[in-house]
């Protein structure tokens, strides 16, 4: 073949993602935009559906593991998803400002898309429990952040007030157009593998992501995209596990900081989500995070928050319920960049510091 011939070719045939418009571009159809809506993206969703072979090997039944790697997204978390859309339609309304409350990811993602939307932002966390990329993200991207002294639970309560008293758009997961932009990820799996996995899991923080899968893939079931529904299998830290004990936790504390959250705003949603998919619902402790957090480095080279460890650790912990020849795809809601305090105290590799710089002190140390 000319090599003109051939380059031709790899243009062709160059992957979706090199011409990815963003989700509501991709999705338009499903989604509640109009010609009028302004499309306000950074190019989010067309994440990487990643076997991990470690996580089927520990299975084993001929079970075949996937991640759904979320944390690739434009500010490395899912909220994108829903951020395009929630922010998209405050541009169409005329809205200047947002709100969010917001264990960190939601406020890096609000703060992103209002800069790009010409909006202001406000974002109110708990004082001491983001973790620094998160927080660093807001402020490059310009919001206005108020940490206080009080939880998640608490900034929610009060955005919520706020929201009702003044101008500003609230852009938490109450936002309906949130969970609309989120649903997303399910129709991307579905494409990828071809059908429904058998098995969805989930960490669960305030339940609005897995409250928007649910929604997606029964939406491509309706429409006969897919012949089968997953059973949404949703985790929480044992410590924040108000889904699980069936009651609000007051003081929620965990490793994973993105979900310590004691009284989630759509457990109604994730209830139904739960029971009309025969799934589960299950707490999972920081160990087996962080056991299910370094597998996935050192064995996988994936790095993801704590947070998004905690779907591998569920699906771990309930191996013997996992049916032969399933397939199951393990959510992976946010870039483990966000949170390097708890990747460097949370690790079994060597490091030695202090090396003096010439090459025989080197050698000696690697043990040359
Ligand atoms: N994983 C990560 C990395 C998150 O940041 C969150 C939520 C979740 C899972 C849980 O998702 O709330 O839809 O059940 N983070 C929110 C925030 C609360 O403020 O960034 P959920």
């Amino acid at each position: 073949m000319a090599l003109s011939s051939k380059l031709k070719q790899l243009f062709s045939t160059s992957p979706k993602k090199n011409n990815w418009p963003g989700l509501i571009e991709a999705y338009k159809p499903w989604l509640p935009v109009t010609k009028k809506t302004p499309i306000i993206t950074l190019h989010e969703g067309a994440t990487p559906l990643i076997e991990v072979k470690s996580i089927s090997k520990r299975i084993g039944k001929g079970v075949q593991v996937y991640v759904k790697y979320d944390g690739l997204n434009p500010t490395g978390s899912f909220k994108d998803r829903g951020m395009t859309m929630a922010i998209s339609k405050a541009k169409e309304d005329g809205c200047e400002a947002v709100i969010c409350a917001s264990t960190g990811n939601t406020s890096a993602s609000a703060a992103a898309y209002a800069s790009k939307g010409g909006m202001r932002a406000f974002v109110i966390i708990p004082d001491g429990y983001v973790a620094q990329g998160k927080l660093a993200q807001a402020l490059v991207y310009g919001a206005e952040v108020l940490a206080i002294k009080g939880n998640f639970d608490k900034a929610l309560d009060i955005v919520q007030e706020l929201s009702e008293k003044y101008p500003i758009t609230l852009v938490n997961s109450v936002n309906p157009f949130r969970l609309q932009g989120q649903k997303t990820a399910a129709f991307e799996i579905i494409e990828n593998l071809g059908c429904a996995p058998d098995w969805l899991c989930i960490p669960m923080g305030n339940a609005g992501n897995i409250s928007a899968y649910w929604m997606g893939f029964q939406e491509y079931f309706i429409a006969k995209k897919s012949r089968k529904l997953p059973r949404m299998m949703g985790f929480q830290a044992i410590g924040s596990a108000p889904l699980v004990k069936g009651h609000t936790v007051a003081n929620p504390e965990t490793i994973a900081t993105a979900i310590r959250i004691g009284n989630p705003v759509n457990k109604e949603k994730a209830m139904i989500a739960k029971s009309s998919s025969n799934g589960k619902f299950s707490s999972v402790t920081d160990s087996e995070i962080i056991n299910a957090y370094k597998i996935l480095g050192r064995e996988e080279g994936i790095f993801c928050e704590p947070a998004s460890a905690a779907s591998i650790a569920g699906l771990l912990q309930l191996k013997e319920e996992v049916p032969k020849d399933s397939k199951i795809v393990c959510v992976l809601t946010g870039n483990g960049l966000k949170d390097p305090d708890c990747a460097i105290s949370n690790n079994d590799s060597v490091f030695h510091s202090g090396v003096e710089a010439n090459i025989t002190e080197i050698t000696k140390t690697m043990g040359l």
